[in-house]
């Protein structure tokens, strides 16, 4: 039996989780900033931080109580040192290699998009298998990877501009929805018509795996400028554009899946707590798909921590120099 403490600041939650065996939550603790950050319409980098300083400990010891651990049933910490706010990070980090050196325990430092990965291992009675593709769609990165194994990864494709999330929170200001705008524009699009705006696709050249959502977004402006002094159709923009990120997300992975002869395709990040996308990527890939829940799409710990195990399974240790990597790529 293994046992991962993990934390994860990379953004605007702090995050602590124990996990057990790489897959079972023991714990997982998440201090959400969202309220702090909503009143600015976006995640203010500096107050972020300062956040997490006084989030951290509480929520370790929280997590420790849900657990009925202590340090002795630990094995291993895992923390998150990229990609993210620099010093979001540095909070998450700085306290994970104090912590392993008081306590001494190995320390393993995590890519926070290995992490979304890895959240398709969390409670589960089957664990994914490889080869895997993964959609990583979250407010900063929507990737698509093929992992040949655990660790193993190549990327295939990344946005050249906006990541999915991105677009969703920048429509949903435009639209007066608030922040953060991706479960705004889910709720709000159930009662719209996702066929009354026709919103451009970005396929980009033939043969390309990246994403594009910068000319969708202009689009939905220059849609909502016509709407001038008029009453904005909400319902109907929101399902209309995210037909539009939901088209290409899920016709890209599931061709990736299938040109890479993958036999599972898994999506993570926060954008794949959108269940309009989970349905039409399991509609059109022809191969098992597998998904998290929502609370375990968007930033968390345990997913970490199941990332962690993997790693510290497989004998990798990061020492004290462990630095942030706020723009670290997952291949
Ligand atoms: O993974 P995540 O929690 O943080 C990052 O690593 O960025 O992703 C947050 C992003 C935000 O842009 C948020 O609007 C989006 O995920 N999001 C959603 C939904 N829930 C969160 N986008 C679409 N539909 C949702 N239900
Ligand atoms: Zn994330």
């Amino acid at each position: 039996m293994t046992r991962i403490l993990a934390f994860e600041t990379s953004c605007d939650e702090t995050a602590v989780a124990i996990v057990r065996d790489g897959g079972e939550i023991e714990a997982n603790v998440i201090a959400s900033q969202t309220d702090l950050h909503a009143r600015y319409g976006g995640v203010m980098p500096e107050q972020a931080s300062r956040a997490h300083l006084r989030a951290i400990v509480p929520a370790l010891e929280e997590a420790f109580a849900q657990a009925h651990a202590n340090w002795d049933g630990i094995d291993a910490i895992a923390v998150t040192h990229g990609p993210g706010l620099a010093g979001a990070l540095l909070v998450g980090v700085n306290v994970a290699k104090g912590l392993a050196l008081v306590r001494r325990k190995p320390l393993v430092g995590i890519n926070h998009l290995e992490g979304h990965v890895y959240a398709n291992w969390l409670d589960v009675e089957r664990a994914p298998a490889f080869p895997l593709v993964g959609l990583i769609v979250s407010g900063g990165h929507s990737d698509l990877v093929l992992a040949d194994g655990h660790g193993q990864y190549r990327r295939l494709g990344r946005t050249r501009d906006d990541a999915a999330g991105e677009a969703f929170d920048k429509v949903a200001r435009m639209l007066g929805l608030g922040f953060p705008g991706g479960p705004l524009i889910e709720r709000a699009a159930m009662d719209g018509d996702p066929a009354r705006f026709k919103f451009p696709r970005a396929w980009l050249e033939d043969g390309s795996w990246d994403f594009s959502f910068s000319g969708l977004k202009t689009a939905v402006l220059h849609e909502v400028r016509r709407f001038d002094g008029l009453e904005l159709p909400v319902a109907d923009l929101a399902a209309s554009f995210q037909a539009a990120v939901v088209d290409v997300l899920a016709t890209k992975a599931s061709r990736a899946a299938h040109d890479f002869g993958a036999s599972r395709l898994a999506l993570g990040g926060g954008v794949a707590a959108n269940r309009t996308l989970l349905r039409v990527v399991e509609e059109r890939a022809q191969l098992p798909v597998v998904c998290p829940p929502p609370r375990l799409c968007t930033d968390n710990a345990a997913m970490i921590a199941a990332a962690g195990y993997f790693r510290f399974r497989a004998g990798q240790r990061s020492d004290l120099a462990l630095d942030v990597e706020p723009n670290l790529p997952i291949a």
